[in-house]
């Protein structure tokens, strides 16, 4: 079994993006400039827009992280995004999610100007990604497919199964799968929560993605010998021995499961960083062009 160390391969391509960063300012073009928002103050959120931001500065990138009471209305929030529409010195925008609940996500998304949807949320972005035109792709497939890259793990003509069907995850995570090209050409199955014999599918698979968001879903009895394991989770449990209380595990229980793998994601320390990395990536793009 061997670990698909997302930490150390975001480090490596955060590493050549600092360096493109370099040469686009000595150039005496523009700095990447990200533009974060975060509502209200989800732990999780706060956690994860933390490390957009801190990434940025490490890798040369200008940042806004602009924060917003949890009350604020959805026509104040599309307001903030149209500034940074508006605003030249702005590449990307993200508005991180989940949003509350009196705000409709797809209203916010659709606000946001498709050149600089790094998040590739927008229905421009999924709908060219589906045509297989050159887009910003969403980050945490898009991350998944640089991690497969990076190893090298053959998948063309694999059976892929891809555990939840979210629109920002396992969705686009199942059309890039199963593209012409690679990594891709995997026959793809998407499971959901009404999925019958979820068991007996996962035994089928020579690649699993779990992307359902429910700790140590993926049992070692659905795991085949040498399968490549993906775990997207990133839920947090209690653990009395910690001093924390608590702890973060994947969808995957990876203690029982690894054993039976040729190569697993690590929680942290996989997934996570490549989502980072590939939100950076698209931040580039958005300066060089896509
Ligand atoms: N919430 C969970 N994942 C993401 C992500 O990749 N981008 C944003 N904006 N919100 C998220």
């Amino acid at each position: 079994m061997q670990l698909l160390d997302g930490k150390k391969v975001s480090e490596s391509l955060l590493a050549e993006i600092a360096v493109s960063v370099k040469e686009l300012k000595e150039a005496g073009k523009k700095t990447p400039h990200l533009a974060a928002i975060l509502v209200g103050n989800n732990p999780a959120s706060e956690a994860y827009v933390g490390s957009k931001v801190k990434t940025c500065e490490q890798i040369g990138f200008a940042s806004t992280l602009l924060r917003l009471e949890q009350d604020i209305t959805e026509a104040a929030l599309l307001e903030h995004i149209r500034n940074f529409n508006d605003n030249p010195d702005v590449d990307g925008i993200l508005v991180q999610l989940p949003l509350p609940a009196h705000i409709s996500e797809s209203r916010v998304i659709n606000t946001i100007d498709p050149a600089k949807d790094v998040d590739g949320f927008h229905p421009i972005s999924l709908g060219r990604m589906v045509l297989g035109e050159p887009t910003f792709i969403s980050a945490t497939p898009n991350g998944i497919m640089m991690l497969l890259d990076y190893y090298k793990i053959e998948t063309a003509g694999k059976n892929c199964v891809v555990i939840g069907r979210s629109n920002i995850v396992g969705t686009p995570m199942s059309i890039l799968l199963s593209r012409n090209s690679n990594p891709g050409n995997c026959t793809v199955t998407l499971c959901h929560s009404r999925t019958q014999n979820l068991k007996e599918i996962c035994l089928g698979a020579d690649i699993i993605v779990a992307a359902i968001g429910r700790p140590n879903y993926v049992t070692a009895d659905m795991v085949k010998e040498g399968a490549v394991v993906i775990d997207v989770g990133i839920n947090r449990i209690d653990d009395p021995s910690r001093k924390s209380g608590s702890r973060l595990v994947g969808d995957v229980d990876f203690d029982q499961v690894a054993p039976k793998c040729s190569y697993i994601t690590p929680v942290p320390g996989g997934v996570g960083k490549m989502t980072i990395c590939a939100l950076m990536n698209n931040t580039l793009l958005a300066v060089k062009g896509i």
